[in-house]
């Protein structure tokens, strides 16, 4: 088979006691795997006849997948369960390994991890959709409520204003507004979500609380972005998206915004085609938010304010104004290197989709990863050099991610030795001091770097 564009710089690995990776396989995987157990239990209880039974053998096979991973067994090659993907992973498998889970190339093996649990739901009758992590994704949507009904009021107000007479100035505030939240609904901490009117936002009180939450950027390419959206009205952005719930939604508030101000015509939403890193979106939950927002006992604040929101939701949707789009290529393990001519594993055609658009918004920290081929470059290393080919072969494209991995590039120099001093400066004064290295995976921090997708 064909080998992928390879990369220069070394892949983080799940042996490097140094990593989060090291971490993610040792405490991470094991907790997650027996989330997947409980929740299957629970559905299986709830089973008869062959689908129960089907139930009990996948909690086996879930169960003995956690010995191994505690156990640091070796991968073996994916069984064939008829997907077009296998013999990619298997080949790369090939390629890369031999490995055990404590070592490995960590992107490789956490998206197999995922990839094999989807293998066998696929070996069942009654399972072959069956999402492990419906349930959790629905909870935390639900316990997010304030935030929820905030964000309604701010988007009906704002889309209030966007009816009036709204010049280029007042328009590009309003999408860093909207970038901002769309950023930040990826971070493990959404204290950074600001709240301000459009009146605030010009003011100079707007202009500190925005200073203040834009210093956790560190690479921030919101101005190149907005270039890329506001030369030419209307017109596709496409939103490679990320975690379902909350994020999701203020993902689609974004995605409203760029509807509703006429930036753009068409958005389309790229969601995982199986249970993938436990949060990311399906197709399926699109219908599941907008149920969730129309339940009154879920949501019950702000209810006019949400109501608004659904519908438009609705009517764009209906419209073919919001489409939803899955490729298989995003739950292969391969880098986006490959989203390119002749590239693997369907990367050519998400190449041919995406560089129809005119911009492709990649949210979250495991989009970056692929991005940059989760490799260990110097902090300082370009991120046109980082993305490969991508760098250059007209994908416009922009990464929002709330830095939750050890891979970060586009870094000044002496930066990272500031990070590393800030993070156990601020561990510390908790009482709880950490390595410096986890700046890169504590959530704190966030990029948006931009690739115009030309030399
Ligand atoms: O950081 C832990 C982790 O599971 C990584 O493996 C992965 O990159 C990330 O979380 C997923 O985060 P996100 O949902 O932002 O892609
Ligand atoms: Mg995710």
């Amino acid at each position: 088979m064909v080998s992928p564009v390879p990369c220069s710089a070394p892949p983080y690995m799940t042996s490097d006691p140094d990593s989060f990776a090291y971490t993610s396989a040792r405490s991470r995987w094991p907790v997650i795997l027996t989330g997947i157990v409980d929740d299957l239990s629970r559905s299986t209880i709830e089973s008869d006849g062959e689908k129960a039974e089907e139930g009990k053998v996948l909690i086996e096979k879930i169960g003995a997948l956690k010995y191994d991973v505690e156990h640091d067994r070796t991968l073996p090659p994916l069984e064939d369960d008829g997907l077009f993907d296998v013999a990619l992973y298997n080949s790369e498998l090939e390629r890369q390994g031999p490995m055990t889970w404590g070592n490995a190339p960590w992107l490789y093996s956490e998206c197999y991890l995922y990839r094999k649990m989807y293998g066998y739901l696929q070996t069942t009758i009654h399972w072959k959709d069956y999402d492990f992590f419906a349930r959790q994704k629905l909870d935390a949507f639900k316990s997010s409520e304030v935030a929820v009904a905030e964000l309604a009021i701010r988007y009906k107000t704002l889309s209030g204003q966007l009816h009036g007479s709204v010049n280029k100035e007042q328009l590009n505030l309003l999408f860093r507004e909207f970038i901002d939240i769309s950023l930040w609904g990826n971070a493990t901490d959404l204290s950074l979500l600001t709240n301000l009117s459009l009146d605030q936002l010009q003011s100079l009180q707007g202009e500190k609380a925005r200073k203040e939450s834009e210093k956790n950027i560190l690479v921030n390419d919101v101005d190149l972005a907005w270039q890329a959206i506001s030369s030419v009205d209307g017109g596709r952005v496409d939103l490679i998206l990320d975690n379902a719930g909350f994020e999701f939604y203020t993902d689609l508030i974004f995605a409203l915004f760029l509807l509703d101000s006429g930036l753009a015509d068409t958005i389309v939403l790229h969601p995982k085609a199986m249970p993938w890193f436990v949060s990311d979106v399906l197709p399926v939950d699109l219908p599941v938010l907008i149920n969730a927002l129309g339940s009154v006992s879920v949501f019950n604040m702000a209810r006019e304010e949400i109501n608004f929101l659904r519908e438009q939701l609705v009517k764009y949707n209906d419209d073919g104004k919001i489409i939803v789009r899955s490729f298989g290529f995003w739950t292969t393990s391969l880098a986006f290197w490959e989203i390119r001519e002749n590239g693997l594993g369907g990367g050519h055609e998400v190449w041919q989709d995406l560089k129809e658009s005119k911009l492709a918004i990649l949210k979250g920290d495991l989009n970056y990863r692929k991005l940059t081929y989760d490799a260990a470059w110097p902090r300082i290393t370009p991120f046109s050099t980082a993305i490969g080919p991508l760098a250059t072969n007209h994908v416009k494209l922009i990464s929002l991610r709330t830095c939750k991995a050890d891979v970060a590039v586009g870094l000044k120099d002496g930066q990272e030795e500031e990070l590393e001093k800030s993070w156990v400066d601020i561990t510390t004064a908790k009482s709880k001091p950490e390595t410096g290295k986890a700046w890169a995976w504590s959530g704190k921090w966030a990029v948006m770097p931009f690739s115009s997708g030309e030399k």
